[in-house]
């Protein structure tokens, strides 16, 4: 099993997707990885979600293809048992740390407060989704948070863009960000995978510190 840290290096850019029809995973997996985004987080917030996961890994066998909106270990199981390889979750409870821990699955919990990384800590994680980062005060947020935990590997998401990116990657702290503005609805909607890819390709080749 690869460490949660590990796919978080992959990519400067983790894309939450919202997938409404499972034809689209396909074409949608590859334009992304052909832009250069080899992690994948598949929201768990649509029907066609768990299935997506399996049509996108057949389709970007490079990409590495993980579930979100993972809010319970129940939906744990079904996201591990539909091959996902990675647990991205909006918060952080215990039970959702034993079930990825049982699965050996790579474990992204949200966490928005010092309680919650402190929480985080005491159940051996040390990755965590700094989320919804924009709401919750955003860079200074973060920065004010690394003073009394150094070492933590984060990936704010909610509300991040491609122009507020960069001051979130220059943290120290700050491996990779995550946000659904390369896959807008409407290109979706479109078929129009040429523009996924160029948004993509833009997302990818945002530095890193
Ligand atoms: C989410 O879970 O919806 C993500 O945080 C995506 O947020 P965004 O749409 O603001 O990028």
């Amino acid at each position: 099993m690869r460490a949660i840290v590990d796919i978080m290096r992959l990519c400067p850019v983790i894309p939450v997707l919202v997938i409404d029809r499972v034809e689209d995973a396909a074409p949608l997996a590859r334009a992304l990885s052909d832009g250069g985004l080899k992690v994948l987080e598949v929201t768990l917030r649509t029907p066609a979600g768990l299935a997506a996961i399996a049509a996108m890994k057949a389709a970007a066998p490079d990409a590495v293809v993980g579930a979100g909106t993972v809010n319970s270990a129940d939906l744990l199981h079904q996201a591990a048992d539909a091959g996902a390889e990675f647990i991205v979750a909006p918060g952080l409870t215990e039970s959702l740390a034993k079930a990825a821990k049982a699965r050996s699955l790579p474990f992204l919990p949200g966490v928005a407060t010092a309680g919650d990384i402190l929480r985080g800590l005491e159940l051996g994680l040390g990755a965590f989704k700094f989320f919804p980062a924009e709401t919750i005060g955003g860079v200074p947020a973060l920065k004010a948070l690394e003073g009394p935990f150094s070492g933590l590997d984060i990936c704010p998401t909610g509300g991040v863009t491609l122009a507020n990116a960069p001051s979130y990657l220059a943290l120290p702290s700050v491996r990779c960000v995550g946000g659904s503005w390369i896959t807008p609805k409407s290109l979706i909607a479109a078929q129009d995978f040429a523009a996924v890819t160029r948004l993509a390709a833009e997302a990818a080749a945002l530095p890193r510190s």
